[in-house]
């Protein structure tokens, strides 16, 4: 492959459903010229609830197919593949891999006083990636973490009966102190697509804040790094796929919906 070949082909990008196209729409924003082909793996939705070792099985598929597409990078648009896996296929890939992480860093900047609510998939916040994570960056009034099982397949069903997500979210949220929290870490992509239904149960001033932006800077940080940026001077295509074909209708209408 020519380094000219090499420019135009597509960025890979993955997740376990709708989540992962909040990561793509902002990284196609940046990146207007790049190529992206999204895939979503409904059928072994959702991540969070599986160990790291069945994770790690099912992004080989994810991955394999992708790299049969002749991606140039990869993006796991997913906290919880990044937390359990990233680091196993930077090691066997031969290309960059870009990944998402809570936003930790920035919610602590950004919050002198009160408390964080982090929330994220139960393997996302098992995993010693995110512990590290975690324990770097305590605060003096606490970061409370919090795992929303069943939420990305609330999501995923395609988000028709706004009263099942608010009747969850006020279950989810009932034991939390809200109004001693001022910044909520969304850390699942699934749950960006949610972002004002979750803030509705805060305080007005409450800031919501995900990885995305700094996920699509580090994308394009490391693509130019390796020659690879895409300066056709046309703008690129998205293409969306899913491991349930069933489900692409659902994968369009979501994209065209995100702002
Ligand atoms: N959207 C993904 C994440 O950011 C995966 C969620 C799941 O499938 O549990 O963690």
């Amino acid at each position: 492959m020519t380094l000219h070949d090499k420019t135009h082909a597509p960025v890979g990008m993955l997740d376990s459903g709708l989540g992962g196209l909040t990561v793509l729409k902002s990284t196609a924003r940046l990146l207007p010229q790049e190529n992206f082909i999204y895939y979503a793996d409904f059928k072994h939705s959702p991540f969070g609830g599986r160990t790291k070792a069945e994770l790690i099985g099912i992004l080989e598929e994810v991955v394999s197919e992708l790299l049969r597409r002749g991606v140039k990078a990869l993006v796991f648009a997913s906290n919880t593949a990044t937390s359990a896996a990233i680091e196993f296929f930077r090691d066997k890939l031969d290309m960059p891999v870009i990944g998402l992480e809570p936003a930790l860093k920035p919610a602590v900047q950004g919050t002198p006083r009160g408390k964080i609510l982090v929330l994220a998939t139960e393997l996302t916040l098992r995993e010693e990636k995110f512990r590290k994570l975690y324990e770097s960056y305590q605060t003096q009034d606490g970061i409370i973490l919090k795992s929303c099982p069943g939420l990305v397949e609330i999501i995923d069903a395609g988000l028709d009966d706004p009263q099942v997500m608010d009747t969850y979210l006020t279950r989810l949220f009932e034991e939390v102190d809200r109004a001693a929290i001022q910044t909520v870490v969304l850390g699942c992509t699934h749950y960006v697509i949610i972002k004002k239904a979750i803030l509705k149960h805060f305080d007005p001033g409450v800031q919501g804040i995900d990885g995305n932006e700094g996920a699509a800077r580090r994308l394009a940080a490391v693509l130019a790094q390796c020659q690879l940026l895409n300066t056709s001077g046309y703008n690129g295509q998205v293409e969306l796929f899913s491991s349930n074909p069933e489900k692409t209708g659902l994968l369009q209408k979501q994209y065209r919906l995100l702002e």
